[in-house]
């Protein structure tokens, strides 16, 4: 695997890959790489002949008072898993090749309206901040196709938006959740988890799994299970960001004919913030 840390060395090298004929894919990343990135890497390299992994902890997508200093930094460890992965090339860029101009002056990228809610309900502006690092990458790759995890559903559904809103021509790939054996959603902020409250916390997955099955079950009071959800996370002592119930395409509240519904959940430890989600399709009940 090379590395590169200036856009102009990465461009010339996929330069001469993309004159070759060969399809690029990118999987953008802020390192600290756990299995669940790995899993994307598999798909791009199944997907595409030239794998790029993005690793750049990009401060504007993090709020004033949210973790961007400690977040946990390994490019050592980082660049060793991804070359046992098999990943072609990985761009590694300090913030001033990313942001020469600095951030305050920074243009940006704005996705309306699905980033007012859920996690930029409570994260003002870090949309915003992904929206635009992601539309750099696109621009700085040029990839066929990059792959994205629904564990960040939100994301997800907002990079598709502005991909199809701002006609980028890339594909955006979902990959699948990938979990901790007592189903905690993998993440690099699960280093944050103290000891004490770490056998809790799959209380955020167990609370969505109980949701979508009451919905299957044919509940429909949506509100309700939102608030009872809520009141199973705090009971497990955790303090409840947001449950929701959702469309999955726009994530505005689920509607009574919805038939792709999306249970989202977020809640903080003394240290973290985690978040989840769990997808269900309901069968016409004609
Ligand atoms: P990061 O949190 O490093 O995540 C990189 C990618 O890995 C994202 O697409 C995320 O959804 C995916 N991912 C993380 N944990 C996952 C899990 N348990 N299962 C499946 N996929 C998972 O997301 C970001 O970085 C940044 O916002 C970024 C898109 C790189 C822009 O800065």
């Amino acid at each position: 695997m090379q590395t590169f840390h200036t856009i102009s060395g990465l461009r010339e090298a996929l330069a001469g890959e993309r004159a070759k004929g060969y399809r690029i894919g990118l999987v953008p990343t802020m390192g600290n790489l756990h299995d669940a990135h790995l899993e994307l890497i598999n798909i791009a390299r199944q997907n595409c002949d030239v794998v790029v992994c993005s690793i750049f902890v990009n401060a504007l997508q993090f709020g004033l008072n949210e973790d961007w200093d400690k977040y946990p930094r390994t490019i050592a460890d980082d660049t060793r898993k991804l070359t046992s992965a098999g990943c072609d090339y990985l761009f590694h860029p300090a913030d001033i090749e990313m942001y020469p101009n600095g951030l305050a002056t920074q243009t940006r990228v704005v996705c309306p309206t699905m980033t007012d809610v859920l996690c930029g309900a409570s994260r003002p502006g870090h949309f915003e901040g992904v929206t635009t690092v992601v539309t750099k990458l696109f621009n700085i790759v040029q990839p066929d196709e990059a792959v994205f995890g629904i564990k960040d559903f939100q994301q997800l559904a907002v990079i598709r938006r502005m991909a199809e809103d701002l006609c980028m021509g890339v594909k955006i790939t979902a990959a699948p959740i990938h979990r901790e054996t007592d189903g905690l959603a993998m993440s690099s902020r699960n280093g944050y988890i103290t000891a004490p409250e770490r056998p809790g916390v799959a209380v955020l997955y167990t609370t969505l799994q109980w949701i979508a099955q009451c919905i299957r079950e044919g509940r429909q009071d949506f509100a309700a299970l939102e608030v009872d959800g809520g009141k199973r996370i705090e009971a497990a002592g955790f303090r409840v960001d947001y449950v929701a119930v959702c469309n999955s395409k726009t994530l505005e509240p689920a509607a009574l004919d919805d038939r792709e519904i999306t249970v989202l959940g977020a809640m903080y430890t003394s240290a973290a913030r985690l978040i989840d989600n769990l997808s269900l399709t309901l069968e016409d009940r004609g």
